[in-house]
């Protein structure tokens, strides 16, 4: 039995955050940004949180895939901005879609998490014998972001990604690859609470924002995609070449025409859309595979490769069958 995409779906929020509006309060410009990044305008929340946009495109996919929520049996939310640290998200979404059979957990892969969200539920899928999963990448980075830190607050956009997996007896998932370093984890964090007890020996400050080192992380990230790549073509019958698409992870052009060069394959074989939104983390390759099924880019029996890179440090890939 094969655990494939049964549906897609993906909801952005409505204010669109160009450049230029950012340029009015932290001293950066338009040229600057998209010659460095390749980004143009992200989305960014007026207050709708990583549920409620986790929940939104969700329904759209559970609705392509023909199935109600009272059908799933297993719900997994790759997040790293979640409303609270409990109840999960994954749990939040539980609620309003009345998926009242379902099993529901949150991981946390930083911009990796759909990609290993995708495994976790392939895996579980197999061995507790599960028809139905919803799989999502959402996040608010916006929550997250140091708006007055111009090297970071013009990466990031807000945005959610669903996937329905279904069994199906000829093709899905074929192979994935998941490594973490957490040795180099230092060079993007958010931090979370401070210890403040009554028992605390020395108080500590922690940001709670993106904090990166741009430079260590874009050549981290070089490397990753090219050795992910291999890693899940490795021991299977599928060469680079039989890829229609390689959907990758998107935080900065450059690290993808860098790849792109070093693989010898032409850019066009990689969805880009982060000149429309932004780095968004986990959400980025499910809201470009939606992308692609609406523009009806996806055809039966295409070979497609997601690619992700980001905190822990971590990276993966995942090679399917569409
Ligand atoms: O999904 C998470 C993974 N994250 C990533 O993959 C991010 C990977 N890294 C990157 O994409 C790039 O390193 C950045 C886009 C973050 C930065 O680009 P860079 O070419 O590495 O620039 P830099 O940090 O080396 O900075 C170059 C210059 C600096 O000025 P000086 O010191 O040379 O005078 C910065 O202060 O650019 C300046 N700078 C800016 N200027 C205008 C930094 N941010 C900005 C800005 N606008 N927004």
């Amino acid at each position: 039995m094969n655990i494939k995409i049964g549906g897609i779906g993906a909801y952005l929020p409505k204010l669109v955050v160009t450049n230029d509006r950012i340029s009015e309060f932290v001293t950066t410009n338009d040229e600057w940004i998209v010659e460095r990044t390749g980004i143009k305008e992200r989305r960014i929340s007026e207050g709708e949180n990583t549920s409620q946009i986790a929940i939104k495109a969700s329904s759209v996919a559970l609705k392509r895939a023909g199935i109600k929520g009272e059908d799933l049996d297993l719900i997994i939310v790759a997040t790293i901005t979640p409303d609270m640290f409990m109840p999960s998200v994954a749990c939040l979404v539980q609620k309003e879609l009345n998926a009242d059979n379902a099993a529901a957990f949150d991981i946390n892969v930083a911009c990796s998490g759909f990609v290993y969200a995708l495994e976790t539920a392939n895996s579980l899928m197999k061995s507790l014998n599960y028809k139905n999963a919803l799989v999502i990448g959402a996040e608010t980075l916006s929550k997250v972001v140091d708006w007055t830190d111009r090297s970071t607050c013009i990466l990031f956009g807000d945005g959610a990604g669903a996937a329905v997996l279904v069994n199906d007896e000829k093709k899905g998932i074929i192979n994935s690859y998941l490594k973490t370093e957490g040795k180099k984890g230092d060079s993007l964090t958010i931090g979370a609470l401070e210890f403040n007890t009554p028992f605390t020996k020395e108080k500590s400050e922690t940001k709670q924002y993106v904090e990166m080192n741009g430079r260590e992380v874009f050549k981290f990230a070089t490397s990753a995609i090219i050795k992910a790549i291999d890693g899940v073509l490795e021991n299977t019958d599928v060469s680079l070449e039989d890829i229609k698409y390689i959907v990758p992870h998107q935080a900065n052009v450059r690290i993808l025409d860098y790849v792109a060069r070093k693989l010898n394959l032409d850019i066009n074989k990689f969805y880009l859309n982060l000149d429309k939104v932004g780095n968004t983390s986990s959400a980025s390759v499910p809201l470009a595979l939606n992308e692609m099924y609406e523009k009806n880019m996806l055809n039966d029996g295409d070979k497609i490769l997601l690619v992700a890179f980001g905190g822990g440090l971590s990276y993966g890939a995942t090679l399917l069958e569409w």
